[in-house]
């Protein structure tokens, strides 16, 4: 009997390789990463500590496929809580292609080494569980907290190292990288500077750069096209020299449970940024309005790992319709941590100048004048319910 393992070469999937063995009776365990662009590091160390257990280990790429959902993210202007979705949107993408390995291995089982505590087995376990396989969660099923882990690996002899990066959850993928647990569990603890790989700390200099897009999707920057995948990495290297995208936040899970968080997203945030100020040019005011929500339903669904439930897909039909005029460019500034938008420009502009201005009096046929009907009726209901308040109340 066979099992495929979420495999990082991490403590805790490491433990679950003897685990699965011992408490779940396979014989045969099988290991397998996902690159979603994690830094090289990661994936030798999954690589050794494969070899040193003697796991059979598979590398699967699916970075294409997951840029592609940011890029998505990006015209649904994806944030959970006020941070861009990374590990959730990554979730699924790497669930999926984990099950492929199963099923190509004819395995009868399929493990994660995710807490009962967090998101993460609820987004794996959504995919997995629509196979036959049997979905193992050892850290939740046995009860395992990281202090037993590390015993257990220590007895074993099992080849965990005493950990890069002190003991904190880091989960890195293209769009974001976050670090969680240990002494950041305390919220009123001030993390090291130490805990940010991808942004430097924010310096006077700045730059701006000009970010092209058809159709919602970021295709160029000054006038360079990048693939989706390219694109990301790049503005990550970029905006994080700048220190662009850092986040540090109380975290509502699924669960129900807060978490203290600390999320590093440059390259996310420049594009989400910019994103939205094409919105601002070309959308009309109710379009924004409306799709604010069709938005945020999809940033939920994105958090909860269910990205493939049909109302995604209806939520997307909508956003399609509104993106078929979102092309141009926007020109961000990097500066102070921050990537402000300072420009944009698009053919589909519902835009006047000559309408908006206070330079000009008379437009076509509409005068300032015209405004005063208006003015006399704004605010009419309230007017006559207040009266009526004050009329009551006298009595
Ligand atoms: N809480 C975040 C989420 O649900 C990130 C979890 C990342 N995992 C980690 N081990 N750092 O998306
Ligand atoms: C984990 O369980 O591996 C990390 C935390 C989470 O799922 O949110």
């Amino acid at each position: 009997t066979r099992v495929a393992l979420a495999f990082s070469g991490g403590l805790d999937t490491t433990v679950c390789v003897p685990l699965l063995e011992e408490e779940y009776g396979y014989d045969d365990v099988i290991g397998v990463t996902v690159d979603v662009g994690q830094p090289a590091s990661e994936f030798d160390e999954a690589e050794e500590t494969a070899e040193a257990l003697g796991l059979d280990h598979y590398v699967v790429d699916a970075r294409a496929e997951f840029a592609q959902l940011c890029l998505e993210s990006v015209r649904a202007n994806a944030t959970y809580q006020g941070y861009p979705l990374g590990t959730a949107l990554a979730r699924p993408v790497i669930a999926e292609a984990i099950l492929e390995v199963a099923e190509e291995q004819d395995c009868t089982g399929i493990a994660h080494g995710c807490t009962g505590k967090g998101n993460d087995q609820l987004r794996f376990e959504a995919v997995w569980r629509d196979s036959d396989l049997e979905v193992i969660a050892p850290v939740r099923e046995l009860g395992l907290t990281r202090e037993w882990e590390q015993e257990y690996a220590d007895e074993k002899d099992l080849p965990v190292e005493g950990g890069s990066g002190g003991d904190w959850s880091i989960d890195t993928n293209i769009w974001s990288r976050s670090v969680e647990g240990d002494d950041l569990e305390d919220p009123s603890y001030v993390p090291p500077r130490d805990i940010y790989e991808w942004t430097d700390e924010p310096s006077g200099e700045t730059e701006e750069i000009e970010i092209a897009f058809e159709q919602g999707y970021p295709v160029a920057v000054d006038g360079e096209e990048y693939d989706p995948v390219e694109l990301i990495e790049y503005l990550n290297d970029l905006a994080g020299g700048y220190g662009v995208g850092r986040t540090d936040t109380m975290e509502d899970r699924m669960l129900g449970l807060k978490v203290r968080e600390n999320y590093e997203h440059p390259g996310a945030t420049t594009l989400l940024n910019a994103h939205e100020a094409l919105e601002g040019l070309v959308l009309t005011q109710e379009e924004r309005q409306f799709k604010q929500q069709i938005d945020q339903q999809w940033a939920q669904k994105g958090y909860e790992g269910l990205i493939d439930a049909p109302l995604v897909g209806a939520l997307e039909g909508f956003i399609a319709e509104t993106q078929k005029r979102v092309t141009g460019t926007v020109t961000i500034r990097f500066e102070g941590g921050q990537a402000r938008p300072v420009a944009r420009d698009s053919s589909f502009a519902a835009y006047s100048a000559e309408h908006a201005s206070f330079d000009t009096e008379t437009v076509g046929k509409i005068k300032q004048e015209d405004a005063t009907g208006v003015a006399k009726y704004h605010g009419f209901q309230r007017r006559l319910a207040n009266e009526a308040i004050a009329a009551n109340a006298a009595d």
